[in-house]
């Protein structure tokens, strides 16, 4: 009893964090397009690898996998390391960061399991206006989040705006590209945090299609068989 009370928590438990503030907007997974996956990498590389780490993905597999060649690797994504073949580190040290920023910045690699892409999604495209907090801006999907809007300049800033109870998020100082064109990048980004979070499952998809394909011949050379057996007895 007290196992499956254990169980059904921690299977609620992302879930319940997840939902607690803000209705959550719906993140466009695609982890079928390397194109996404490539752009998702350049922003989550330029983005936010200064503060966080993802240090269970090695450069090199995450290039292989989602189509990147060797050189175009070494010429977009790797500023934080020397050789492909090392982990995604933080040049930053977890100690300063804690004090820099109150808290120290989680490592992001399983992070899309954790929270959930849509969780992501919202959060990254839920920062507003907020003098009262010491980044100058708060969150709709984290309330007071130690973490600044990196992505400001990208997005521009919103405002929040309540009537009734009712909230919603208005740009009022635009960013470089367009609100739709921002929720393409945030996209692309947790396509790839998803991506990153099981590398695997591109493989196992794939495979999985091959296995089901089996399964299905060999139901029907069952079939022919079992006909056979049975002809003489019939
Ligand atoms: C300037 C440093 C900095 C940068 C750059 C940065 N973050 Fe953060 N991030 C933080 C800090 C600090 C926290 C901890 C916030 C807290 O718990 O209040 C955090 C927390 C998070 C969380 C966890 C939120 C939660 O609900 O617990 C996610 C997800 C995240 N960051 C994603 C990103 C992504 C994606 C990028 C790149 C676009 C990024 N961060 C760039 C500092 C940073």
């Amino acid at each position: 009893m007290r196992l499956i009370a254990t169980l059904l928590l921690t299977l609620t438990t992302p879930v319940m964090a997840a939902s607690g503030h803000a209705p959550l907007a719906q993140a466009n997974v695609n982890l079928t397009d390397h194109n996404t996956l490539q752009r998702g990498a350049r922003v989550f590389v330029n983005y936010c690898l200064s503060c966080h780490s993802a240090s269970f993905m090695r450069y090199s597999r995450a290039a292989q996998d989602i189509g990147l060649p060797a050189g175009v690797l070494e010429a977009n994504l790797l500023f934080a390391a020397d050789k492909p073949t090392e982990m995604m580190k933080v040049a930053m040290r977890p100690a300063d960061a804690a004090q820099w920023f109150g808290v120290a910045p989680p490592d992001l690699s399983v992070i899309a399991r954790a929270k959930g892409p849509d969780y992501l999604f919202t959060f990254l495209t839920s920062y507003y206006v907020d003098p009262k907090q010491a980044t100058g801006v708060n969150n709709l999907a984290y309330p007071a989040t130690a973490m600044p809007h990196v992505l400001w300049e990208l997005q521009g800033m919103q405002r929040l705006n309540s009537d009734n109870g009712h909230q919603s998020l208005e740009v009022t100082r635009a960013g470089e590209l367009a609100p739709e064109e921002y929720q393409r990048l945030v996209n692309d980004l947790v396509s790839f945090m998803v991506y990153m979070a099981e590398p695997a499952r591109l493989d196992r998809q794939r495979i999985g299609l091959w296995v089901l394909a089996f399964l299905v011949f060999f139901t029907w050379l069952a079939y022919l068989l079992k006909k056979e057996f049975w002809r003489d007895i019939h």
